[in-house]
């Protein structure tokens, strides 16, 4: 596998073809994903819950973030890794981009991502501008979820879905390389992702995104209690975490994986 970049994703996106992204949080395992064909290494705030145990996103810091993006990077050499925002680290142009900037230098970050729709276009506009490129995320924002009261899915009604592919629009013109939908219906995340120019990650979005997400505990069936409809133990079809990744990395390639009994309906 050669260096992947955000162009690379650009062209699969022009080219038809999918890509596969995991959530990563240490070297052995970014190693271990990348081995196995895994184009983007996401050190999701999804850490908190997975690795911290916490109940939820929201007291992961960025100093977490950074230090775990960087023992990601010294098990990386060729997949992009993308680093979430945490809660509270982009709440104004100012301190965004100074957390941004450490996620990147002292991390070594290729991308960020950070949860939130129109509103947030000045803060992507002000780190694009300063040569960070930004994953927007929509759709379930997990850290809002004392807000919308749950791990809900989201856009289910003409209003919301609407307002979903509006903030879509306006987060890539804000300067966005790249939108990750969460647990939307899956035609939805079709009309998002036909809509946008820019690379289009589902999780809980169904099959018509041009690439696929996951939590990494939740493909390997290890995450305790009722496991999301949207996510597959692959470890069980297969036997060693290997080539459970190489399983997923296949399904997502070959379309066999998400299909309509993983996704939602409006
Ligand atoms: O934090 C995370 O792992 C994420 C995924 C759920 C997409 O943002």
């Amino acid at each position: 596998m050669s260096k992947i970049t955000v162009a690379t994703l650009k062209k699969m996106k022009a080219a038809g073809e999918k890509f596969v992204c995991l959530t990563a949080y240490d070297a052995l395992f970014a190693q271990v994903l990348e081995a196995a064909g895994i184009e983007i290494l996401l050190v999701g705030d999804s850490l908190g819950m997975v690795i911290q145990g916490h109940e939820s996103t929201l007291p992961v810091t960025i100093d977490d973030i950074v230090y775990h993006t960087q023992t990601v990077h010294r098990g990386s050499k060729q997949a992009l890794i993308m680093a979430d925002m945490p809660f509270m680290s982009y709440i104004n142009e100012t301190q965004a981009l100074e957390n941004a900037a450490r996620v990147l230098k002292e991390g070594g970050a290729h991308i960020v991502k950070l949860e939130g729709g129109a509103a947030f276009a000045g803060i992507v506009r002000q780190l694009t501008a300063h040569g960070i490129p930004v994953c927007g995320h929509l759709g379930l924002l997990p850290q809002s979820v004392n807000k919308i009261g749950g791990y809900k899915v989201q856009g289910t009604d003409a209003q919301s879905a609407k307002s979903i592919l509006n903030d879509a629009k306006i987060l890539e013109q804000a300067g966005c390389d790249v939108m990750l939908l969460e647990c939307v219906p899956l035609e939805l995340a079709r009309q998002v992702t036909e809509s946008l120019s820019i690379p289009v990650i589902g999780i809980g979005a169904g099959p018509h995104c041009d690439g696929q997400v996951l939590v990494l505990q939740d493909m390997l069936g290890i995450t305790p209690g009722k496991r999301p409809r949207f996510t597959h133990d692959f470890l069980k079809d297969t036997g060693s975490v290997s080539a459970a990744v190489e399983a997923y990395v296949k399904a997502v390639k070959t379309g066999a994986f998400p299909l309509e009994q993983h996704s939602f309906t409006a």
